[in-house]
């Protein structure tokens, strides 16, 4: 039988695994990603088929030694894929056997959704059939499995995670946010991967999943360094450490840099060219209301961005005809707006991607937290305390206390400080920009800095605002 090996104290029978559900949490930076990452390359390697939904294109790099489809809409898809062709895909991949990863990176939130349930019913009836060893991974799940949300996606998932063995149906779910995945999902999860985590909701989730006194979960959980965990199924628990992915890691590059890019498999032609036709019955005839909607819902969405830019493009035009000319008061004031929204043509389209991935990400916190950015960004340097906060972000102070913001602390966009006020926060967006951007830097140079500080405070600020529709353009 074969062995999955995952690091150097830790091999899984293959059998162990088929229709697991295997959960994978902890912080940011703990080594999650590596360790899905593992398993993933490991499953591969043992001709285990699976579908990857990868919500920051991070997973391609899995091409380096394997034969994977990349589908869907991002930087590094094989062939660019919606709604319409999910289903013939999923049943491709299931029937064929040909792994998949779902690059849904720079869709819409809605397209995404429609595409992914769509992607997994499919394989959930016919995995019915046709009784199938298969894995599905997913990223980021407390998106697609949030806590205490009914959505049928979220449907979906749990019956894939919960009742997929009978199918041989199983899933490897990640996330940096234990708190927010549903709990019923990760209670009954069969394999557990617990890397580190600091704030204390993750901690009372942990407490829950291990068996151990409260103080001794915190002391094992906080002694864990980058790539160890612990590990539980059944009646093995330990601590131990992953080996380092062998392929490409997609998100690990700090800096958008052209980086020398591996040379990555190639799907085969015949697989290209089946895909290749469902893309064709679709072009000539859409399949169902649901993907009708959904591509009109886009369309929408660009010609509301496309009119805006417009509206934007005359009134710089007419501002630069009044700007020579003493235009009345009034206009003056006006004019400093749209000016200003102007800097993103002068900065180089990867800052610009890069900018367009961070936003994307934040459209995915709660709203709060957006507010609450929004808020701190416009007025660098202050700090607020969670009182002033709530006040001026119009949301309870009880949320900013049991829901602080820990994923933009962690990303080091603000900072959070205890003072004899209270708990006050802060925004870091200069400090943030010279390290998330660092490897732009020197080619920016001081002026490009200052715009691309500016460009981020002006997008930033709007986040509160702003439609989750328009979040992919950079
Ligand atoms: N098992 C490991 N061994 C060595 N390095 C690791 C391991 N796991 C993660 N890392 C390093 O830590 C960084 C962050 O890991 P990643 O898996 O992206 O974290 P996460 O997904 O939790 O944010 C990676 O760039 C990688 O270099
Ligand atoms: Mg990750």
């Amino acid at each position: 039988m074969q062995n999955l090996r995952l690091g150097p104290d830790l091999s899984l029978p293959l059998s162990e695994v088929i229709g697991q559900c295997v959960a994978i949490l902890g912080i940011r930076g703990s080594g999650k990603s590596n360790t899905a990452g593992v398993i993933f390359e490991e499953l591969l390697a043992a001709r285990y088929p699976l579908s990857i939904v990868d919500i920051d294109g991070e997973y391609f790099g899995l091409k380096e030694k394997y034969e994977v489809l990349v589908v869907g809409a991002g930087e590094n898809v094989d062939i660019e894929l919606d709604v319409d062709a999910a289903g013939g895909v999923a049943e491709l991949s299931l029937r064929e056997g040909v792994p998949v990863i779902l690059d849904v990176s720079d869709m819409l939130a809605e397209e995404r959704e429609q595409f992914v349930l769509e992607y997994l019913t499919r394989i959930w009836s016919l995995a019915g059939k046709l009784r199938k060893p298969y894995m599905i991974g997913i990223e980021e799940c407390h998106e697609f499995i949030p806590q205490g949300v009914r959505t049928d996606l979220k449907e979906v998932v749990s019956r894939i995670a919960l009742r997929g063995r009978k199918r041989g149906l199983g899933a490897v779910i990640v996330s940096q946010r234990s708190a927010k995945v549903e709990k019923d999902v990760l209670t009954q999860a069969g394999m557990l991967f617990l890397h580190r985590v600091v704030h204390e909701v993750d901690m009372r989730v942990y407490g829950e999943l291990l068996p151990w006194p409260k103080s001794e979960v915190k002391e094992q959980v906080t002694s864990l360094g980058v790539g160890e965990c612990i590990f539980l199924s059944g009646q093995d628990i330990r601590k131990v450490r992953i080996r380092p992915r062998e392929t490409f890691h997609g998100g690990f590059t700090p800096s958008f840099k052209p980086v020398e890019t591996p040379k990555l498999r190639q799907v085969r032609g015949e697989i290209l060219a089946a895909i290749q036709k469902f893309r064709e019955g679709k072009e000539t005839a859409p399949t169902s209301e649901l993907a009708l909607k959904s591509r009109l819902e886009k369309l929408e969405a660009e010609l509301a961005l496309k009119e805006a830019r417009i509206r934007e493009l005359e009134r710089r035009l007419k501002d630069r005809g009044n700007g020579h000319h003493g235009s009345p008061p009034g206009v003056q004031a006006n004019a400093a707006a749209p000016l200003e929204t102007g800097d993103e043509d002068e900065l180089p389209p990867e800052v610009l991607r890069k900018v367009a991935r961070l936003l994307r990400r934040l459209h995915r916190l709660p709203l709060h937290e957006r507010r609450l950015l929004a808020f701190l960004v416009s007025r660098e340097p202050r700090a607020y305390t969670t009182a002033e906060l709530a006040a001026w972000i119009d949301c309870a102070e009880a949320t900013l206390l049991t829901e602080p913001p820990t994923e933009l602390i962690d990303m080091g966009l603000i900072s959070c400080e205890r003072l004899a006020r209270g708990i006050t926060y802060r925004s870091q967006l200069k400090a943030y920009v010279s390290h998330a951007f660092s490897g732009f830097l020197p080619d920016l140079g001081p002026e490009g800095q200052h715009l691309l500080i500016a460009h981020l405070r002006r997008r930033l600020s709007q986040l509160s605002t702003a439609e989750r529709n328009f979040s992919h353009i950079p």
